[in-house]
């Protein structure tokens, strides 16, 4: 009888430690989806500054966006993200959560597990630093 109910509780710490674990490490890798969405994803709290865009642009390289918008975002298998022609309204919001959450339906496909916030970030800065459209159209 208390062997078996020592097993039962043995099961059930090893599950409580699983648990902790699993939402620890979402926790500090902040590639869970459920922190995207807690995080303030309205405004790039970055500063349009030459160290942001570096940064921006290293990471535009290592994650491979290049192959589909270009070196400089020029636009390729994926779309000029430099000019005003955009597929919805190009605040940060709608860069933020396409860049994490990707396009379904498209080869756009989702950052989330491979870009922190701050990278996300990052990238948009260097996104914003090539813009060549019209000055009066900017909404960011
Ligand atoms: C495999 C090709 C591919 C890769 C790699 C890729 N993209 Fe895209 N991206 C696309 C396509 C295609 C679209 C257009 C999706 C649509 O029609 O809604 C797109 C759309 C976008 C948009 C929205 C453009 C708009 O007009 O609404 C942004 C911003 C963007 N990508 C950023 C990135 C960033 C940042 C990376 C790297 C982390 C990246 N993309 C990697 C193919 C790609």
């Amino acid at each position: 009888m208390t062997k078996i109910f020592l097993y039962k509780l043995s099961i059930n710490i090893i599950l409580l430690i699983f648990l902790f674990i699993i939402s620890f490490n979402n926790s500090i890798a902040g590639a869970g989806s459920k922190e995207i969405e807690d995080i303030q994803i309205d405004k790039n709290p970055l500063t349009l500054n030459e160290d942001n865009i570096f940064k921006g642009k290293k990471l535009w390289r290592k994650t491979g966006c290049y192959s589909c918008h270009g070196g400089n975002a020029e636009g390729g298998v994926g779309p000029s993200l430099q000019d005003d022609i955009w597929v919805y309204k190009p605040n940060d919001k709608m860069l933020f959560k396409t860049i994490a959450k990707g396009r379904s339906g498209t080869v756009m496909v989702a950052w989330e597990s491979e870009l922190s916030q701050t990278e996300i970030w990052e990238i948009i800065i260097f996104i914003r630093s090539l813009y060549t459209g019209d000055k009066s159209k900017i909404i960011w």
